[in-house]
């Protein structure tokens, strides 16, 4: 009994409600709650992995893979989009082509044939602006706006439009051969068009 009264001694005086009925030799047993809200989520997950299982194991939730495919999707459709916008030009195609050996003949070749007498040999610009100057008329410079000059041409300026005239590979080759020029500032025609830094 004197031993009884010696345990209720060491029991702190906030924790008297939660003494369990068990005594083990004298030891008594707390029973200390979890926070109600670590139970909720506790519950709350294992409530959500039921369907979460049966969702993506039985029923037609999409694996890893198809997630992967919808997602290489979207991205080939802007892709696509993005090529739209260019008007078709392919940049894979392009960088795969105009460093080749033969990329850089045709485009040298075509330049000699189509450009060159408006643009000169250096293409340092004759009826034609100046294409090595930092100094651009459409757009700036880059490739994107460089490939539109050339397909659609500014015909009322006097710039035939070569879209239908070139073939694909004449096409990235010669912008390949523009673009090889490009800052060279070749002494030529007086800049024309905005500055691009
Ligand atoms: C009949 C003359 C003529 C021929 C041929 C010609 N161009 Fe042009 N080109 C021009 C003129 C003129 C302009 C300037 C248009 C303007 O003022 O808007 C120009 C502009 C350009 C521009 C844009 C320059 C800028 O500052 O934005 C590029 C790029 C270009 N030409 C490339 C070519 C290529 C490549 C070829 C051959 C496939 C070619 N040109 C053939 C006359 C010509």
């Amino acid at each position: 009994m004197s031993n009884e009264e010696n345990q209720e001694v060491n029991i702190l005086e906030s924790e008297k409600n939660l003494v369990l009925d068990h005594d083990y030799d004298g030891i008594k047993e707390l029973d200390h709650p979890l926070p109600f809200w670590w139970v909720m989520i506790f519950g709350l997950t294992i409530s959500f992995s039921v369907p979460y299982y049966f969702y993506y194991t039985h029923a037609d939730g999409p694996s890893i893979r198809a997630g992967l495919n919808e997602k290489m999707h979207e991205i080939k459709e802007k892709q696509a989009a993005w090529e739209a916008k260019q008007g078709g030009f392919n940049t894979e195609k392009f960088n795969a082509f105009f460093k080749t050996e033969k990329g850089k003949k045709l485009g040298a070749k075509t330049y000699r044939r189509k450009c060159m007498a408006c643009h000169a040999d250096q293409l340092q610009g004759t009826i034609g602006p100046n294409l090595t100057d930092a100094y651009w008329i459409h757009g700036k410079g880059d490739i994107a706006s460089i490939y539109k000059t050339i397909k659609e041409g500014v015909t009322a300026k006097g710039m035939p439009a070569w879209g239908a005239v070139l073939t694909e590979e004449q096409m990235y080759g010669v912008i390949g051969h523009v673009m090889s020029f490009k800052n060279k500032n070749i002494p030529g025609k007086e800049p024309q068009g905005e500055k691009i830094e």
